[in-house]
């Protein structure tokens, strides 16, 4: 009987503690409970997507979740959140730099005289990855 009831204070200890670090809201107290902004990359509490290029350039007309878009009227290009499965890099850099070259019928301006090669590369190597 003794040794039970000294188990649930142990519990209870514990629990309170857990209770206390979690509630931290750095969540700098007692080690780290996230790996970091990129572990959060994918995740629902994630921001809506990981790519400086795509945030400012790209989601006014696509988003990349899954699902309907987080507020705002709805998109008018496609939801880009499965792209990676049918497209190669290479190809979404070539659509990205000028869509009517691989749409003749596309809607989508051009990004060639917009972006640099850097960031046309580095958006089309973040959609890729997206499958
Ligand atoms: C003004 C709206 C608009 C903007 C801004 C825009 N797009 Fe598009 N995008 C479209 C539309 C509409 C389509 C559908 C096909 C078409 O008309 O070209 C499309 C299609 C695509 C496709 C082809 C998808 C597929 O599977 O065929 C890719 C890849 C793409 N966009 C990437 C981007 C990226 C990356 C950016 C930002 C650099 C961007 N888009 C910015 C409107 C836009």
């Amino acid at each position: 009987m003794l040794r039970a009831s000294f188990a649930i204070i142990g519990c209870c200890a514990l629990l309170a503690a857990n209770g206390c670090g979690s509630s931290e809201p750095t969540g700098s107290g007692g080690g780290p409970p996230f790996a970091g902004p990129d572990a959060m990359k994918g995740s629902m509490m994630g921001p809506p997507s990981g790519n400086a290029v795509f945030d400012k350039n790209c989601t006014g007309c696509h988003q990349v979740m899954t699902g309907a878009a987080p507020g705002g009227p709805p998109r008018k290009g496609p939801n880009l959140a499965k792209v990676g499965a049918e497209h190669k890099a290479d190809w979404i850099a070539d659509y990205v730099k000028n869509p009517a070259k691989v749409k003749a019928d596309s809607k989508m301006p051009e990004f060639a005289s917009k972006l640099s090669a850097d960031d046309i590369k580095s958006v089309s190597e973040f959609l890729a990855e997206k499958k």
